[in-house]
């Protein structure tokens, strides 16, 4: 089973960027967590980060046929991307959505996910625990798509 794990805009600046809001690990560090949470629920993963929308569109595209599942930290562009929650929709794979931090206690703007409507669950305020819980969850959740097919 394979998973990509996609991270939005300005996360490779984990670590310098609002500490008190996402903590002071920075992005090598989430890499490597996201890895070792692969490892433990026994899936392979690619890693993507991307500060451009439309990368990511083309990113999401191109995991069809390759991939089993997306997580994806969508960053701003949860708020804004229909672009986005349209390559979801269009890919079908069952995807994940993960925030470090909790967006439902957050300024008003950031209350619409866009992403969020493609995604078969949302892990927020969790920190970097969010994306294991995402890989755990994601492979159960395949595992029992393969078993009812
Ligand atoms: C974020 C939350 C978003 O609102 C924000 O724009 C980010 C990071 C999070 O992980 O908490 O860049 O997705």
């Amino acid at each position: 089973m394979k998973f990509l794990v996609i991270n939005g805009p300005n996360l490779n600046l984990l670590g310098l960027r609002e500490p008190e809001i996402y903590g002071r690990q920075d992005f090598a560090a989430l890499q490597q967590f996201v890895r070792d949470a692969a490892a433990e629920a026994g899936v392979e993963v690619e890693l993507f980060q991307s500060n451009h929308e439309g990368a990511i569109v083309d990113t999401i595209q191109e995991a069809y046929g390759k991939a089993d599942g997306i997580v994806i930290n969508p960053a701003a562009y949860t708020h804004t991307s229909v672009a986005i929650l349209d390559a979801l929709k269009a890919v079908a794979l069952p995807a994940v959505e993960v925030h470090l931090s909790d967006v439902s206690k957050r300024e008003s703007f950031r209350q619409v996910s866009y992403a969020g409507l493609a995604c078969v669950k949302t892990y927020m305020g969790l920190g970097f625990e969010g994306y294991r819980r995402a890989i755990l969850f994601l492979r159960d959740f395949c595992e029992g798509e393969v078993k009812r097919a």
